[in-house]
């Protein structure tokens, strides 16, 4: 196909100036430009850099990231930083020059030390989000090394390792558990500590320091200057201002010229206008409307200052909140006095908190205030301004006017022809010299350092003095100031603050402040948990105010910290008092995590913790995905049309009245199809393409529309307005309705696990018994961060080529073929890599391959689909929510004798692969000994989308729900939860029993050694005791600690593979299965290599090298079958030792001959040879499993500690220590990397995922601002993994066992912990007289998120506390 030519995405206009930048040293100059188009638009569209993703598209995930340097021609400098290029528009970096991750190192000049690194420590796996974390490190680089620190030891920068850490915050990765990542951060930093860096294909264990630095990919802190084009700074202008057939892009360079063009806008109001600054504001509030004119405020010289003088800082409200961070930071002797810098240092320290780096970079504060003021944006900088009086300058015409901010955020919305121009935050110094001030400011999110929006935000300013009369201390007045929390801005409580002012501090003042806080800060109708909110804030004043209460403290308490930390209490009490709230302080985020493997020689080089194939590449951005294959001439895209009704007869679809439909061609449905509609199959059925004359769910597929560009067709689609029919249809919307109407699909008898034992008689055996309790989890969303795409060429003859993320591209290609009613060999469905799968790339990706397929057939023309965050999370499905009522019978001494479970499992609309489900939920349920065990398991179908299998579908429910049984078990007894697991783990005996065949020989069931190592190992023993002393110790803090095991049945499936021998020696390998960074390639590399060596020639040592995987190719290689349930990778590799047997055999003979001819032989020649003598030297084979091999189990342990904390219900990971049976690994860097990825995402499932829907059953979270997937910030401080190599067996490949997805499993036990924490509060709670006695059981939801923690720990506990302290005076 011809793909040397690129559509023009952008509409054409005609300018006098233009727009001139550089993208990696290459000059662009561009006369016609749509002002809306982003840099991300362009890059991708325009260019050759594909380094730059689009993962979310609003400023969430950071894998658009570009380091962007500006030329400052005054002082000769470059600033360099970095921004995310989804959101940032390409008019405004005019005169710039932006690096993308090829910029800072590719194949053909040098990679960069920073990609070498990620690709040696195992940091990328699927690859999509490695550019923009390497863009981010380097910026970090650039930066550090541009400061004035004293000169790092050689191979080092002038990064600290903390500031390592942080370089990549913002950024996500689905895949690594970005353990990995942060290490090849740290080998760039000056004070790191060798020691502390994890496993990496650089250096051995035990190596010294030199010899370590010696093995790194080379760096020398002055690599990292990014220079600025010579030819640009010649270039360079102020802002550039466009012009031409209806669309405008300016760039004033006074207030007057801006209000000339304000005014202009006025008399002709026929144009939108839109103001812009970072433009990040369009990461929260999407575009809908096209603008003809934008505005760019960055050059006016008063929106842009940064004034400081004795009584405060002014800054312009363009200014970029990273620089109004720094301008707060570094404040000169002399400039202010101690008090007015602390304040300037915790605001910083506040604002610093704010989106991430690259958002901060461009993110104006100006920007910020007016969205809080315009739009109700729940800010974080209008709160912690407001506590502080800060003022602001608004100019309207030629109107100044100063007011309070206070006064500003309580005006009706600002009228688009006013600007906000500067703020004025003050100097603070406390008003008498016996008094003190202190200023506090307080934010609970998601996610701690960062890049989530807070539940509630405060922040409190407080002059306090020493009474004199009598021990304690007065607060003379306080201003606190409340935002976020689902209010239309931030507010003053003034109430509150009138209390408090001028009051001696007690208990008492301070329960009455605390009972006027909750009735001042109520959140509105619509917000989600408002009573949790209400008690954030009671519990920010507690911590602010409480350490002054009741301390015999005199004027000696206080001191100034003469450096930049608060005020220092030299009390030790009121000290005390303060470091009950914090959490652990350490300068970085994570500590040293460890790594232990045990290689294994028999098979080198299988065994060896090679680097996975394509990193490198990966990193540079290089690696091509499906959105990254140029699009052919003519190419069209397309995006869907879906469904908002549950249940409804479609009578139309149309737009909204008076919308414009740029670029679009057509609309395409299932009246279009040729074949059959069908969109996606497996074994239990189909799913539509399109819904017919009725749709079956909210979010089901109903028509595509298909535009001249990406941007068109999701403008298109959004404006699509469709008419239902309702009449007489009652949708089922939930298992219970199902249940009762008798909806379910069937579940193949074969498939039905089966019962074990006699449950009556297990019942009747038991000392108590639980009846009917009831657990109900919900789902989870794949969160790959390349979204499902897909693109189409029309071939000859009525052929398809179709490239896709795929793990599965078989069925695909069979479903495209039924589509257009096409022969199979009509089709050809090609993927080589996906950036990220986790399932979800399997059913539901063929729906976007096949809506490609089809309407490429039916316009002749190539049609492509990146399909945006929001659709996709929309029509994903997800894991399978589920009801789960269980009965357990038990002896005293917590030995379970019998289990009975109802299960009714949502599977929504189609049956997919929902009827493997109850299988896959016994195969994980049956890690301990249940006694007896029965089930009555129901696949309900519902009218809500189908869910499909995601990493460990059913089994990590399974994993769950074994353990909340036994949780609650052990809380009806009283009993220690370890010891009830360790009573009910399995003998072999059991096992057998439970698992039959696959529970394999009595020397394979490790579990028990596991179970008993990760004791020693992790001393479990000794913590558990250290927690009892710390939560005696904390009251407001409480640790908890669990141990779990893990039984996981896998099944290997057949699977194909070819080997070739190319003439020059190298070896071209195709296998059934996809690479999907899992690693699956490497693996395979590594067992060609070993197979094809035993042909026993020289030169086989470098086999590796010569051996590339390539693409899946449906009609090069058949019966690909899927790429899940975690054996892929080893039935790929097993394929492939077959074909290599195949080879060694064929070029045997020939071998010995030429060795009895020449003495010895170089593999190269032999191929020569076998060339010359027309051997064969390609072959395949399909892999089939005999039946005693084909299922295994896989055994684990985990355990994790936590610390809860009472007054946020914020959970911080303390450690985790896992061991986990990878039996003779085949890669032991690969099986970490898997261990470490899946176990974070199996976090996410736990503690942080909601994927919540509407009452039509309709997704609500649509991106990053609601789904929160763990971040750096949110994964184990200390991490360490064991690799049991549990050695020789017959009937594994190699010896080996999975890893992809039962690690993830062993996250439950962060969820025990977190249960075990909350166990402590609550019992505390009941020492205070806040809860009764029938309360010590508990169910805690999944995910355990900040409100369903504090809610358990009680709302109201800072009340009940206060209280109680009341009472027992
Ligand atoms: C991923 C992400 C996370 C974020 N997290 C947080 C957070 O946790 N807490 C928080 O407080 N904020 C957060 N923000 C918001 C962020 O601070 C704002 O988006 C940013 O400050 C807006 O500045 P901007 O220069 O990009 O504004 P723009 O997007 O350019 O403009 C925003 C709006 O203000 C108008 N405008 C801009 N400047 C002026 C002016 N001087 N006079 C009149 N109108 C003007 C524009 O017309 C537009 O309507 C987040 C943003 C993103 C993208
Ligand atoms: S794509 Fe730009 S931050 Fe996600
Ligand atoms: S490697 Fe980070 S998202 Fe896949």
């Amino acid at each position: 196909m011809d793909m040397g030519e690129h559509t023009n995405t952008t509409t054409t206009t005609k300018t006098e100036q233009s727009l001139v930048f550089a993208v990696n040293g290459q000059r662009f100059e561009l006369s016609e430009v749509d002002p809306s188009t982003t840099l991300l638009e362009f890059l991708r569209s325009q260019t050759s850099f594909k380094s730059v993703k689009l993962g979310c598209g609003e400023g969430g995930c950071g894998a658009c990231v570009v380091l962007l340097s500006k030329y400052d021609p005054v002082h000769d400098k470059v600033d360099d930083f970095t921004v995310s290029s989804c959101l940032t528009l390409l008019c405004s970096v005019n005169g710039c020059s932006i690096t993308t991750a090829e910029g800072v190192g590719n194949s053909k000049d040098g990679f960069h030390p920073i990609q070498e690194r990620f690709s040696g420590f195992h940091a990328s796996q699927c690859g999509y989000c490695t550019p923009g974390m390497c863009v981010s490190l380097y910026s970090a680089l650039v930066n550090a090394d541009k400061t004035n620190r004293p000169e790092p030891r050689p191979g080092f920068s002038k990064l600290s390792v903390s500031e390592a850490e942080k370089s990549i915050a913002g950024n996500l990765c689905r895949c690594t558990g970005y353990r990995p990542i942060v290490d090849a951060c740290k080998t760039f930093a000056a004070d790191v500590d060798m020691e502390d860096l994890g496993l990496n294909s650089f250096w051995e264990k035990g190596e010294s320091d030199e010899a370590k630095l010696s093995r790194l990919p080379p760096y020398h802190h002055n690599n990292a200057t990014c220079t600025f084009p010579e030819f640009l700074k010649k270039e360079i202008t102020a802002g550039v201002n466009l012009a031409s057939e209806g669309y405008y892009w300016y760039s004033p360079v006074s207030l007057e010229q801006l209000q000339s063009l304000l005014q202009m806008d006025e008399e002709n109001d026929g144009t939108s206008t839109k103001i812009v600054v970072g433009n990040t504001g369009m990461g929260y509030y999407k575009e809908v409307v096209h603008h003809n004119k934008y505005i760019d405020l960055r050059y006016i010289p008063e929106l842009s200052i940064i004034r400081k003088d004795l009584a405060g800082i002014e800054i312009g409200a363009s200014v970029p909140i990273s620089k109004a961070v720094e301008a707060m930071k570094e404040v000169n002797e002399g400039e202010f006095n101690q008090e007015g810098k602390l304040v300037f240092k915790k605001l910083a320290d506040h604002m610093e908190r704010i989106a991430s780096g690259f958002i901060r970079n461009s993110a104006s504060i100006g920007g910020n205030l007016i969205m809080a003021q315009r739009k109700h944006f729940p800010s974080d900088i209008a709160t912690i301004l407001l506590a502080v009086d800060t003022m602001v300058d608004i100019l309207t015409g030629q109107r100044h006017e100063k007011i309070t901010l206070e006064e500003f955020l309580g005006r009706p919305p600002l009228v688009s022809k006013s600007v906000l121009v500067s703020i004025k935050i003050p100097c603070w110094k406390s008003s008498r010299d016996i008094s003190y001030l202190l200023y506090e400011t307080y934010r609970a999110a998601p996610r701690p350092i960062g890049n989530a929006l807070s539940y509630l935000n405060g922040a409190f300013l407080a002059e306090v003095s020493l009474c004199k009369n009598s021990a304690g201390i007065i607060l003379n007045n306080c201003r606190l100031a409340f935002g976020a929390y689902g209010t239309k801005h931030s507010i003053r409580a003034r109430k509150v603050e009138e209390f408090l002012s001028a009051k001696l501090l007690n208990v008492g003042v301070l329960y009455e402040a605390i009972k006027l806080v909750e009735s001042t800060v109520l959140p509105e109708d619509g917000t989600s948990c408002p009573a949790y909110r209400s008690s954030l804030a009671v519990g920010f004043l507690f911590e602010f105010l409480s350490p002054f209460i009741n301390n015999p403290a005199d004027t000696n308490s206080f001191q100034r910290d003469g450096s930049n930390s608060s005020l220092l209490f030299k009390d030790s009490k009121i000290k005390q008092n303060f470091d009950q709230f914090d959490q652990i302080k350490s300068s970085t985020l994570l500590s040293s995590a460890k790594q232990v493997i045990q290689l294994s020689e028999e098979y080198h080089p299988v065994g060896k913790p090679i680097t996975k194939a394509g990193a490198t590449i990966q990193a540079s951005g290089e690696a091509v995905y499906v959105d990254d294959i140029p699009s052919p001439r003519n190419c069209l895209h397309g995006a869907f049309i879906y469904s908002t009704e549950p249940l409804a007869r479609v009578k139309g679809i149309k737009f909204k009245p008076g919308s414009s439909l740029d670029g679009v061609t057509t609309l395409i449905s299932f009246k279009d199809i040729p074949g059959e509609n069908v969109g996606s199959q497996t074994m239990f059925g189909s799913e539509p393409l399109y819904a017919d004359e009725l749709t079956q769910c909210a979010g089901q597929r109903i028509a595509l529309v298909v535009a001249d560009t990406q941007k068109n067709a999701d403008m298109a689609a959004n404006l699509a307005v469709i008419d239902y029919d309702k009449e007489d249809l009652e949708p089922i919307l939930s298992v219970e309705e199902a249940f009762e109407r008798c909806s379910f699909f069937e579940v193949p008898p074969y498939l039905y696990p089966e019962q074990v034992g006699d449950y009556s008689k297990g019942m009747a055996e038991a000392d108590h018994q639980i009846l009917s309790a009831e657990i109900k989890l919900g789902s989870q969303y794949y969160f790959y961060m390349e979204t499902q795409t897909a693109l189409a060429v029309p071939d000859e003859d009525n052929c398809m080529v179709v490239y896709t993320s795929s793990q599965c591209p078989e069925t695909a290609h069979d479903t495209i073929a039924k589509c257009l009613g096409v022969p199979g060999h009509n089709v050809r469905v090609i993927t080589r890599r996906v950036g990220g799968g986790f399932g979800g790339k399997a059913i539901k990706a063929m729906p976007v391959s096949t809506a490609c397929a089809l309407a490429a057939y039916k316009l002749n023309r190539p049609v492509r689909m990146y399909v945006n965050r929001k659709t996709d999370m929309i029509m994903a499905g997800g894991r399978h929510p589920m009801k789960i009522t269980y009965s357990v019978g038990f002896k005293t001494n917590g030995k379970i004798t019998a289990l009975k479970l109802d299960i009714l499992i949502d599977a929504g609309m189609s049956p997919d692969i929902s009827p493997i489900m109850p299988h896959n939920i016994l195969g994980s349920l049956r890690k301990y000994d249940w006694g007896a065990l029965a089930f009555d398991i129901k696949v309900c179908k519902t009218n809500l989308p189908s869910r499909s299998a995601m990493r460990a579908p059913g089994e990590v429910q399974a994993s769950f729900i074994a353990e909340a049984i036994i949780e609650h078990v052990a809380s009806a007894l009283a009993l220690g939860v370890d010891s009830v697991r360790n009573i009910n783990l399995h003998n072999y005996e059991s096992l057998e029993l439970f698992f039959k065949t696959s529970a394999g020989e009595p020397l394979e069931y490790t579990l028990p050694s596991i179970w008993d190592k990760l004791a020693m190992s992790s001393s479990f023993y000794h913590r558990t005791e250290m927690i009892k002393e710390f939560n005696r110790c904390n009251k407001w803090r409480k640790r908890g600690i669990s141990r779990v095991p893990i039984v996981h049945h896998v099944m290997l499936r057949a699977t194909p593979g070819k080997v070739s021998i190319l003439h020059d020696g190298s070896i071209v390998v195709e296998v059934g299965g996809i690479e999907l960074g899992q690693g699956l390639w490497t693996k395979v590399k590594q067992m060609t290599a070993y197979a094809l060596s035993l042909v026993q020639c020289g030169g086989t040592e470098e086999l590796l090298e010569k051996v590339r995987v390539i693409q899946a190719d449906t009609l090069s290689l058949i019966q690909g079958g899927f790429t899940a349930g975690s054996t892929t990778s080893e039935s790929s590799c097993e394929a492939v030792r077959l074909c290599c047997n195949i080879l060694v055999e064929r070029l045997t003979a020939l071998k010995e001959k030429l060795v009895e001819q020449m003495g010895s032989i170089k593999w190269e020649t032999l191929i020569l040879q076998a060339y010359g003598s027309s051997v064969n030297l390609s072959t395949n084979s399909l892999y089939v499993p005999d039946f005693s091999s084909m299922q295994y189990l896989n055994y684990g342990a985990a355990v994790s500690e936590v610390e809860v904390n009472l007054l946020t219900g914020q959970t911080t990971i303390l450690q985790t220590d896992i061991i986990y049976d990878c039996g003779q690994s085949l890669n032991p860097a690969v099986d970490l990397g898997q261990i470490e990825g899946a176990f974070v995402q199996g976090i996410g499932f736990f503690m942080l995922e909601e994927y919540p829907t509407n009452s039509n059953g309709l997704v609500v979270a649509e991106g990053t601002w609601t789904y929160k997937i763990p971040t750096v910030d949110t994964i184990p401080k200390q991490f360490n993994v064991e690799i049991l190599n549990s050695g020789h067996h017959k009937k594994r490949i190699l010896s080996s066992k999975a890893s992809g997805e039962p690690p993830l499993t062993l996250a439950v036990s962060v969820h025990c912990a977190i249960r075990a924490a909350i166990k402590e509060a609550r019992q505390q709670l009941h020492s205070w007289g806040g809860l009764d006695e029938s309360n010590s059981t508990f169910q805690l939801e999944v995910p355990a998120t900040m409100p369903v923690v504090k809610e358990l720990c009680g709302l109201d506990s800072v009340q009940r506390f206060l209280q109680w302290t009341i009472s027992t005076k």
